[in-house]
């Protein structure tokens, strides 16, 4: 093999997606509890570059040098190696590279958006495309791409495809996988694929449980087996809707989502809260302007304070005056706009 084939440059951008219907609870290597769908969003994504070698001999440890944002990222080269180390078995090279890695986010690291599911999956991506030029391949798998970002982070592996995608063994998608997912959108109306996601940043301090916490406060939480059963009725409902055209089902099933997510946090062992009273009213007055107006403006939430804004394009102009609303309750005003995207793109 030519020397030149041994080092090289590649690069990706990968967006951050939002559950419509949320996984919640997981077991095994990064099993989800119940199936999941999402919006892959646009504007939020991971650019991640990475300068690899491959050595002859093989190592105990991958070598990984992480910057993040220009500023070298010890404690994030450590997991890195870690994670590496992890998935041998899927991806046997990861023993024989040294790896220089550049990541940036196109939204600030303080906004509350949580960077794994575009990072995880940015950084996959790259892996396999060291992979596809060291041994020549013709292309890279996006299943396999889908399952190490799904060892990283659960919600990565939805964020390889867009506008929509699946994670998760369902009965409305018949290739559906508990170990990868699968691109969504052919079969809906085009009114989906239209959406806009304001990401209003209600608070951007630290969650105090995180989401590997709270994965794992499921195993004993009392409500995990109706929950997963309601999960499976959610995406069999919401596919359907999406089908047909009918927004305020759509809408319905997303909120109650969003809520069951949060009513699932209080009622584990410990208990704990992520809202804070400015997520309250802002679901208040999204619920008010929706019915004074007639205008099909949902909302959801990550496990976080944060809103996501969700409703069609079409509907922009007249959601300006709830956005202007809305602004002071966001941290410094800040709300992030974005929209349904296409999925990741190789930049080099
Ligand atoms: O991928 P994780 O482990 O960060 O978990 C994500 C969990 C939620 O964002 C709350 C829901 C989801 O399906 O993305």
């Amino acid at each position: 093999m030519a020397d030149d084939q041994l080092t090289g440059e590649v690069t990706w951008q990968s967006p951050s997606n939002i559950a419509l219907v949320k996984y919640w609870g997981k077991h095994g290597r990064q099993l989800p509890g119940n199936p999941s769908i999402s919006f892959t969003l646009d504007h939020a994504h991971t650019k991640t570059t990475i300068r690899y070698k491959k050595i002859n001999e093989h190592s105990d440890k991958a070598v990984v040098n992480f910057r993040s944002e220009g500023a070298p990222n010890p404690a994030f080269s450590d997991r890195i190696t870690t994670f590496l180390d992890s998935i041998r078995d899927h991806y046997p090279l990861s023993s024989q590279l040294e790896l220089e890695i550049d990541s940036e986010n196109s939204f600030p690291h303080s906004s509350g958006i949580a960077s794994s599911a575009s990072s995880m999956s940015a950084l996959a991506l790259c892996l396999l495309t060291i992979e596809k030029n060291i041994e020549q391949k013709d292309k890279i798998d996006m299943q396999r791409a889908s399952l190490i970002a799904r060892l990283g982070s659960g919600s990565a592996s939805r964020s390889v495809y867009g506008p929509l995608a699946i994670w998760g063994k369902t009965g409305v998608a018949e290739n559906s996988s508990d170990t990868y997912a699968i691109p969504y959108g052919t079969k809906i109306k085009p009114i989906f694929l239209n959406f806009r996601d304001d990401i209003l940043i209600i608070s951007k301090k630290k969650k105090t449980v995180s989401s590997t916490a709270g994965h794992t406060l499921m195993d004993s939480n009392p409500y995990k087996a109706t929950r997963y059963d309601q999960a499976h009725t959610h995406m069999r409902d919401i596919t359907a809707a999406m089908k047909n055209g009918d927004l305020e089902k759509f809408g319905e099933i997303v909120e109650r989502e969003a809520l069951t997510l949060h009513a699932l946090m209080m009622a584990s062992s410990p208990p704990y809260m992520l809202m804070e009273p400015d997520t309250i009213t802002a679901i208040r007055e999204i619920q008010s302007f929706r019915i004074s107006n007639h205008v099909p403006v949902y909302f959801t939430l990550d496990a976080g304070p944060n809103i996501h804004l969700l409703y069609p394009d079409k509907y922009s102009t007249q959601v300006q005056n709830l956005k202007k609303d809305l602004r002071s309750l966001c941290e410094d005003e800040t709300i992030i706009d974005d929209i349904v995207g296409q999925g990741p793109k190789q930049l080099i």
